[in-house]
């Protein structure tokens, strides 16, 4: 998961093709564009390649109206996004797009995108249906519209790691929570490679992001020429699970407590903040009887980064004061009801990877336990939900098992690589990490050293 990081290097031109949909010469929309987007004029003309099958020309002169502004930006090492405006016609059954763009030095230009952001990732991208953009300069050359709609459309893919829960939120979801939040459901949402079951699963979010019926470009009765005043290509991705405050024009007003709030509405999720604990309560306190105890769910899985002690752990925890939930996860299992599981609790507890991700149906202000298995996963797991989780709102406690506590440790001998030398093995590889590390671990927790991390999550919930 998340094998591919690549940060954008400060002098990563955010470069945007603008395309005319406007004829009128504004000079101070001019200027605060170029503000906004800190393009400088020349790059504008460049040409530069999509993907090694097709390229765009970006044109040089550019005019603007207010509303009529289309722009295309390639510079996320994430996600490619076209912003269309004004005439824009999308032929459902062949996912392509055709933009009208009325300007005297407008050309008569095609490009293909992958509307999914795992942008560098070709084994995501190889499941995602690419989209044909074409930009012409005359509405007469644009296929006759035979359906006309005032909303908005968003066209993007499930496609990538559809069905892995972390993937799901971080490449599809909360992209598309910000890419859409500005139409106020208000959009229609034009959806490829998407199986039914995972249409099914998120339908309650959907719903919440648009009050209009799902497309399905695969499946979808829908024939004909849809057009739209407004089209986004591809879905805004700012960071791993969450949103980028920082990275909204204008800030935006809102975050991943946001996200989260409206995911806990969606599924009908009616805790809002976890449990508060008293000073005074101390470590005991659901011996001292009828006190409400904190609940703590340790997800559990059956065939990878398993917790070989459960009970052991079940144990710790309730002599620490907790009521301990053990829960399973499957792929196909009924969201909603997990869900009501995760938000019944204040505490959760799971292995980097397995299963974590449900700490998006948390309240506020409870606590993530990551356990974290060998092989130098120490960063990407805070970034993967340490962060995510901190953005939410809720408490996070990070535990790198030590050497003992993984099952690697019976397997090799101490001197063995895969034991002393992570980052060595990583070198080999995304497969190589995951075989020996994801795949090959079990974690049986040290009890005495793993109640701290508990105590500490207490702690949390008396913040
Ligand atoms: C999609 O279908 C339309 C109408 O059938 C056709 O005119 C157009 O060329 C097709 N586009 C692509 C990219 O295949
Ligand atoms: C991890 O535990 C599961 C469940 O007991 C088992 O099926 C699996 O083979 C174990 N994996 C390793 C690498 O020990």
């Amino acid at each position: 998961m998340a094998a591919e990081k690549k940060s954008v290097s400060n002098f990563t031109v955010r470069v945007g093709i603008v395309l005319i949909a406007g004829c009128i010469l504004v000079p101070i929309t001019l200027v605060t564009m170029f503000i906004h987007y800190a393009v400088p004029l020349q790059t504008l003309s460049l040409l530069f390649s999509v993907d090694p099958a097709s390229s765009v020309i970006l044109e040089g002169k550019i005019r603007s109206h207010n509303s009529g502004r289309s722009l295309c930006d390639f510079s996320s090492s994430r996600s490619d996004v076209c912003k269309l405006k004004g005439d824009v016609r999308i032929i459902l059954t062949n996912a392509s797009v055709v933009v009208v763009v009325v300007h005297p030095s407008a050309k008569h230009q095609s490009w293909r995108m992958k509307p999914h952001p795992r942008k560098n990732d070709r084994h995501a991208l190889a499941r995602v249906t690419e989209v044909s953009v074409t930009s012409t300069p005359a509405a007469e050359l644009a296929p006759e519209c035979t359906a006309k709609h005032a909303a908005a459309a968003v066209v993007f893919s499930v496609g990538g790691y559809a069905g892995n829960m972390f993937h799901d939120f971080t490449d599809v979801l909360v992209p598309l929570y910000i890419t859409t939040r500005r139409f106020a459901g208000d959009v229609h949402l034009l959806v490829s490679d998407a199986q039914p079951w995972w249409l099914d699963k998120y339908r309650p979010l959907l719903r919440e992001l648009s009050r209009r019926d799902i497309v399905d470009m695969d499946r979808g009765s829908l024939g004909g020429v849809h057009c739209y005043p407004h089209v986004i290509i591809g879905l805004d991705f700012h960071k791993e699970m969450s949103v980028d405050v920082a990275n909204i024009a204008g800030g935006g007003g809102y975050n991943m407590a946001d996200f989260a709030r409206l995911l806990r509405r969606s599924y009908g999720l009616t805790r809002d903040t976890a449990i508060r604990l008293r000073d005074g309560d101390n470590n005991n306190g659901a011996v001292k009887a009828k006190k409400k105890a904190p609940r703590l769910l340790i997800i559990s899985r059956r065939a990878t980064r398993t917790f070989t002690n459960v009970g052991a752990i079940v144990r710790t925890a309730a002599a620490l004061g907790y009521e301990v939930v053990v829960g399973e996860t499957e792929l196909h299992s009924d969201l909603g009801a997990f869900a009501q599981v995760v938000n019944s609790c204040d505490v959760l507890v799971g292995v980097h990877g397995a299963g974590l991700s449900n700490l998006v149906f948390l309240p506020a202000r409870a606590v993530v336990v990551q356990v974290v298995p060998l092989g130098g996963l120490e960063a990407m797991a805070r970034e993967d939900f340490g962060a995510p989780a901190i953005d939410m709102g809720l408490g996070y406690v990070q535990y790198d098992i030590a050497v003992e506590e993984s099952t690697l440790a019976r397997r090799y001998p101490r001197d063995h690589r895969v034991l002393r030398d992570p980052a060595a093995v990583r070198r080999d590889g995304w497969l190589a990490l995951r075989s020996a590390y994801l795949v090959g671990q079990n974690v049986t927790l040290d009890v005495a050293r793993f109640r701290a991390a508990l105590s500490r999550a207490l702690q949390l919930l008396r913040h």
